[in-house]
């Protein structure tokens, strides 16, 4: 008999919701899901382009949902991701690729960041994805249900900036960025260790960059840094295999570019 490998995949019946799902990396895997059988939720802050894309893919026979959502209102965050929970349904996966930032984001380097700026940047990210996977990790308990967890990070979770990348560009390392995201790296392993007794998968992926606009901006890459980058692939890959030898937990695993 053959096996249809294909059908393991499916996910059929199941909720996904995506924070961020109409970002470059969210869209696609809100279309993963949606063609794989789920039914999709989509929680973003673009308003417009989450209605046509609902419409879109609603045309074409999936079930997608668009819901404005803004992670960066800390204050109301709970209330409001439960409000929603309750009017559409408890997630079998949950998956988050939001990148929220404030308006001087760009000036998160070392010679240019301020006291205030770190301190918010780190709650409306990292706080945020911290306490948006815990309310879903308690539901899913509460239920009795298992599930899947899924956060962006980044290699830069994992590695320290190459600065050289950045040169004759007018990008700069990001001191914010690497410590979020090697938040959400360990936010990761201690929710993995923690809620795999209740059979709560949770993972992190954590993507190289992408080509595409630059991530949270709109702006095209610069192809100075399009070409420094490559070269510095090399380390992120002796990394990689660093990480890899020293996984042994099996309620975790890590995906990388
Ligand atoms: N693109 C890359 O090269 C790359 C590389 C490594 C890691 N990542 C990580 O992957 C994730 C997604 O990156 P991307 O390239 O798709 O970014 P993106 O900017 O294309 O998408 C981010 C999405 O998050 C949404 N968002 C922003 N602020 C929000 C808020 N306050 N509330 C709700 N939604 C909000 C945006 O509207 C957008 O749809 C990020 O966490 C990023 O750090 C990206």
């Amino acid at each position: 008999m053959m096996i249809n490998y294909l059908h393991k995949f499916r996910l059929d019946k199941k909720t996904a919701y995506v924070i961020g799902g109409l970002g470059l990396i969210g869209k696609e895997i809100s279309k993963a899901y949606a063609m794989a059988g789920a039914k999709v939720i989509i929680l973003d802050v673009k308003k417009k382009e989450g209605i046509l894309f609902e419409e879109k893919m609603q045309n074409l026979g999936y079930k997608l949902k668009y819901i404005y959502f803004d992670c960066s209102k800390t204050k109301n965050l709970e209330k409001n991701f439960l409000k929603i929970l309750r009017n559409y349904g408890k997630p079998n996966i949950f998956t988050n690729c939001s990148y929220p930032q404030t308006k001087d984001w760009s000036k998160n380097s070392f010679d240019k960041i301020t006291y205030n700026s770190l301190r918010k940047n780190i709650d409306i990210h990292l706080n945020s994805y911290i306490w948006l996977a815990k309310l879903v990790a308690e539901r899913m308990v509460k239920n009795k249900d298992s599930g899947s967890i899924i956060q962006l990070s980044s290699i830069y979770g994992l590695v320290g900036q190459d600065t050289n990348i950045y040169k004759n560009t007018k990008m700069k390392e990001n001191l914010s960025y690497s410590v979020i995201k090697g938040g959400i790296i360990n936010l990761t392993r201690q929710m993995a260790s923690y809620y795999g007794k209740f059979n709560i998968r949770v993972n992190s992926i954590c993507p190289g960059a992408i080509k595409g606009h630059v991530a949270g901006l709109q702006l095209k890459q610069d192809s100075n840094f399009i070409k420094q980058y490559s070269k510095s692939l090399q380390r992120f890959q002796d990394c990689i295999i660093n990480e890899n030898s020293i996984m042994s937990n099996k309620s975790y695993s890590w995906s990388f570019q």
